[in-house]
This record gives C-alpha cells, sequence and structure tokens, in this order.
C-alpha cells in the first residue's frame, strides 16, 4: 500500500509525485512509456503573455506564477536529478506578417498592457535587428522578454532522475482503470492484472484521462497537435519567434545545440496518430515564409501528439466527484508551463488537504457533477 498513486509518468504527474515525496508521502507513478505522450512531442514554451487570452484571466495568474516559479524549479530539477532540463531566457518576438496580422498582435498588445504585462511593440526593422534572419516581409512584432523556453524532453528526463532519487517508484506497466472500492477510488488496476492499492490517486493521463475505467466522465478530450524538429539551427534564432503568417498561427522554438522546433497544428482528431503532408506542409510554409533560412535545414522528425484540451482550456486541479481521485490534467497547450505550479499545487493538497488559492479556480467542480 502506497500513500499515492499516480496514473501517467508525463511531465505533470512526475512533477506531483516528486513534490509529493518531498513532503514526505510514499509515491508510485504507474506508466508503461514515461514521457512519450505529449510530453515528447511539447515544444515547451513558457509563454503565458504571448498566449494570453481575453476571457482567460485566471488561467494567466496561474500561468504567471509558474512562470515566476521556473527558474527556481529547473534549479532544483536540476540539482535533485543531476541532469539539465535546457531553460532558456532569451525571451519571445510575436511577428506579424501582413496588416491584418499585425492589427490582431495590437489587440494582444492593448490587453497585455491593460494587465500590465510586460511587452514591447517594435517595427519591422527592430524586430529584425534582434532576429535577423526574419524576412524583410515582417510588419511589425511585440518583445517579451519574460516569455521563455526549456526543453522538454530534457526536463522530462531530469525530473523522473529526481522524483526516484527522492524516493518516487516507478512501475512501468500499462494502468487498465481505477480500482473503486466502497465509493471511493482505492488504487490503481494495471494492465497485467495487478493491482496496487493506495490512500489516493492522481490522474495525470493527459488526453487520456477521459474514458478511463473507474474513472467518473471527465471533460477532456485529445487535441491534435503536429510538430516538426530540425538541425542545423544553430545561430538562427535568438529566442522563440511566434507568428502570424495571414492569420494562421506558426513558433519556431530553438533548443539544444543546433536544432529547431516548429508547432503546431491545433486538430479536433480524437486520438489520430498521422502525420498528414498538409500539416507538414503547412507548418514548413509558414515557418519558411517567417525565417526564410529554415528552408535550409534538416527536417530530422515529425509526430503528433494530443494535447488534454477542456472546455475554457485551463486545467482541472484537485479532487474528483470519485473521493479518494485527485486530477491533474486538461493542462492542453500549456503542460510544459504549467508544470511548477501544478507539481506544488496538486502535492500540496495531497499532503495538506488544502489547494492554494491560486488553482482554486481550477477544482474540476466548475463544470458541474457531470460535465
Ligand atoms: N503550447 C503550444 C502548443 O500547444 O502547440
Amino acid at each position: 500500500m502506497t500513500d499515492v498513486t499516480v496514473a501517467g509518468g508525463g511531465l505533470i504527474g512526475l512533477s506531483v509525485a516528486w513534490r509529493a515525496a518531498q513532503r514526505g508521502l510514499s509515491v508510485t507513478v504507474v506508466d508503461d512509456a514515461p514521457g512519450t505522450g505529449a510530453s515528447w512531442a511539447a515544444a515547451g514554451m513558457l509563454a503565458p503573455v504571448t498566449e494570453a487570452g481575453y476571457g482567460e484571466e485566471a488561467l494567466l495568474r496561474l500561468s504567471l506564477a509558474s512562470l515566476q516559479a521556473w527558474p527556481g524549479f529547473a534549479a532544483e530539477v536540476e540539482h535533485a536529478g543531476g541532469l539539465p532540463v535546457g531553460l532558456r531566457t532569451a525571451g519571445t518576438l510575436a511577428v506579424g506578417f501582413d496588416d491584418d496580422d499585425m492589427r490582431v498582435l495590437d489587440a494582444l498588445h492593448t490587453f497585455q498592457r491593460e494587465l500590465g504585462l510586460e511587452a514591447e511593440r517594435l517595427t519591422g526593422r527592430a524586430a529584425r535587428r534582434r532576429e535577423p534572419s526574419l524576412t524583410t516581409r515582417v510588419r511589425g512584432a511585440l518583445l517579451v522578454p519574460g516569455d521563455h523556453s526549456v526543453d522538454g524532453r530534457a526536463l522530462h528526463a531530469a525530473l523522473l532522475a529526481a522524483a526516484e532519487a527522492t524516493g518516487v517508484r516507478l512501475v512501468r506497466e500499462r494502468v487498465a482503470g481505477v480500482h473503486v472500492d466502497g465509493g471511493r477510488a482505492a488504487g490503481l488496476r494495471l494492465a497485467g492484472g495487478d493491482l496496487l492499492a493506495a490512500g489516493t490517486v492522481v490522474l495525470a493521463l493527459g488526453a487520456r484521462s477521459g474514458g478511463l475505467p473507474g474513472v467518473p466522465p471527465l471533460p477532456v478530450r485529445p487535441v491534435k497537435g503536429q510538430i516538426l524538429r530540425l538541425a542545423g539551427a544553430a545561430g538562427l534564432l535568438e529566442g522563440t519567434v511566434r507568428a502570424l503568417v495571414r492569420g494562421r498561427q506558426v513558433y519556431l522554438v530553438p533548443y539544444a545545440g543546433d536544432r529547431l522546433v516548429v508547432g503546431a497544428t491545433v486538430e479536433d482528431r480524437g486520438f489520430d496518430a498521422t502525420v498528414t503532408a498538409g500539416g507538414v506542409h503547412e507548418l514548413l510554409h509558414d515557418a519558411i515564409d517567417v525565417v526564410p533560412g529554415v528552408s535550409e535545414l534538416e527536417l530530422v522528425e515529425t509526430l503528433a501528439r494530443w494535447r488534454p484540451g477542456t472546455a475554457d482550456n485551463a486545467p482541472l486541479l484537485g479532487p474528483s466527484q470519485l473521493p479518494g481521485l485527485v486530477l491533474a490534467t486538461g493542462h492542453h497547450r500549456n503542460g510544459v508551463l504549467l508544470t511548477p505550479v501544478t507539481g506544488d499545487a496538486v502535492a500540496g493538497l495531497l499532503a495538506t488537504g488544502a489547494l492554494p488559492e491560486v488553482a482554486a479556480p481550477f477544482t474540476p467542480d466548475r463544470f458541474g457533477r457531470n460535465p
């Protein structure tokens, strides 16, 4: 019997497990292939200011709290796990390709200023001074010095090492369902037939959190993202470039040595893992329009994974309607950014019974008992 078992060994599950173990709880994580879901695809943007949207102010507060926690979290993971996480603090440039794109960016800038967020409007020329590889066709940009990035795959490896060094046990088996006994979650059923008994079950299976046997209906759906990895990009970009290209969004995130991530499509297609010619074409076409040098790079990887989407784009954090089952899922486009705050909030709940105030708007009951 373990105090806590966590279904899912991606970034969210591991951060909860690690923080809970630091608080003295015995923790077992169950995952047959940890870190190969959304954590494997993520570009690693820590970008709440360039992602800010009207009507999502509570999510922005949670995201800013997590962004603030990031430098300390990264240092602590690196220290505990003995591996680098690849945090880059070069900021983000959001660029517009035509006049309509600039109108959208200017509206975003107005919203950012209303909220007191740091963002500077640049001309196209000033944007190119910062990122000389941008096309001369870029009309203007917003420079957001506080929106950073991290290497999601390196982070996962380091977080797993940190968790194990802190006593978290990893069981590499597929989760078959939540074991319900006497009307409460009492552990996990494993695909091999074993039962793992636990005082509390944490569900951190990302897009696969809904539909697991034993779990009440959850408002989590897969939102497909196709994403590309390219090599040979050393020196091409200073920091992340997000672009609006004739109304379509594309982002370019430099990481580790000479690598560049270009992403991502946003598709409601269920658990379809197909990498399509159209998806790759669209991403490369828009990326090359913005940074022509991308056409010289080697395309080394294409993949598709699923963001855990919710109706309000915000995560589900806290007790579910099934006693003993705690949710840490539904992070949609912000899983990497929200990793520190989720780990702290959910581990705090497990250890003390209370969620911190910043996480309170994200309890699953906001969707009612039968979402
Ligand atoms: N956070 C970027 C994405 O979901 O594509």
